[in-house]
C-alpha cells in the first residue's frame, strides 16, 4: 500500500504527535510520518521526533513578526519540499490565515480537547467544569477558515467527577486523545485517498 506523506505541527510536549508516530510504526498504518515541523524551536516533541528518526524542522514564528503569512510561506515551502500529503495539527498552537487554510484544505485535520462544537477555543476544559457539563471530551476534525470549526471526525468524552480541576480532566482525557487520534488519521486518509 502506498502510504499518505504526512508532516505533523505542534508547539510543545507533542504527546499526539508521539501517539501518532507510534501508530505509524506498523506498516500496514495508512500514513507515513515524514516531517515533524513546530513553530517553537524549545518544543520539547522536536526532540522525541528526532530520536524516533522523523526527520524535524522548527520555523520560529516569532522572527517574522505581524507576518503570518511570511510565516506560512515558509511552512508551506517546507512541506512541499518534503512532499507531504496531509497535515495533522498536533497541539499547535497558531492560528492560521485563510490563505493557509485554503491551500491545505481536505488535507489537514487537527485535535481539539473539547466536544465540539462546544468550547472552541482556549481554557476548554474550566469552561466545561463552569457550565456544569457532565463529561469532557476531544474532537479531531477537518480544519477550516473558522478556527476550531470543521467538519468533525471523530470524537471521544470522559465523565467529569466530584473534585475534577481542569488540570485533571486534562490528564485523564489525555490518552482518550491518543488513541482518538491515530484512528481518526487513518480515516482522514480514507477520505484523502477517495
Ligand atoms: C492536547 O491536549 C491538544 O488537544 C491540545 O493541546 C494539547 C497538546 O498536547 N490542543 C489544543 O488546545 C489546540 N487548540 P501535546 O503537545 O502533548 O499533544
Amino acid at each position: 500500500m502506498n502510504r499518505l506523506k504526512l508532516a505533523i505541527l505542534i508547539s510543545g510536549r507533542g504527546s499526539n504527535m508521539e501517539a501518532l508516530l507510534k501508530a505509524a510504526e506498523d506498516a500496514a498504518f495508512p500514513a507515513q510520518p515524514v516531517l515533524v515541523l513546530s513553530n517553537r524551536p524549545d518544543a520539547k516533541g522536536l526532540e522525541t521526533a528526532a530520536n524516533a528518526g522523523v526527520p524535524v524542522l522548527a520555523i520560529d514564528h516569532k522572527l517574522y513578526g505581524k507576518d503570518r503569512e511570511a510565516f506560512e510561506r515558509e511552512m508551506d515551502k517546507a512541506l512541499s519540499d518534503a512532499g507531504v500529503e496531509l497535515i495533522a495539527l498536533a497541539g499547535f498552537m497558531r492560528v492560521l490565515t485563510p490563505w493557509f487554510v485554503t491551500r491545505w484544505q481536505g488535507r489537514m485535520i487537527n485535535i481539539h480537547p473539547s466536544l465540539l462544537p462546544k468550547y472552541k477555543g482556549l481554557d476548554t476544559h474550566q469552561r466545561a467544569l463552569d457550565a456544569g457539563d457532565t463529561e469532557v471530551g476531544c474532537t479531531v476534525h477537518w480544519v477550516s477558515a473558522g478556527v476550531d470549526e470543521g467538519e468533525i471526525i471523530a470524537q471521544a468524552a470522559i465523565p467529569i467527577l466530584p473534585g475534577d480541576t481542569a488540570e485533571s480532566l486534562a490528564d485523564r482525557l489525555l490518552p482518550e486523545e491518543h488513541k482518538l487520534y491515530p484512528r481518526a488519521l487513518a480515516l482522514a486518509c480514507e477520505r484523502v485517498r477517495g
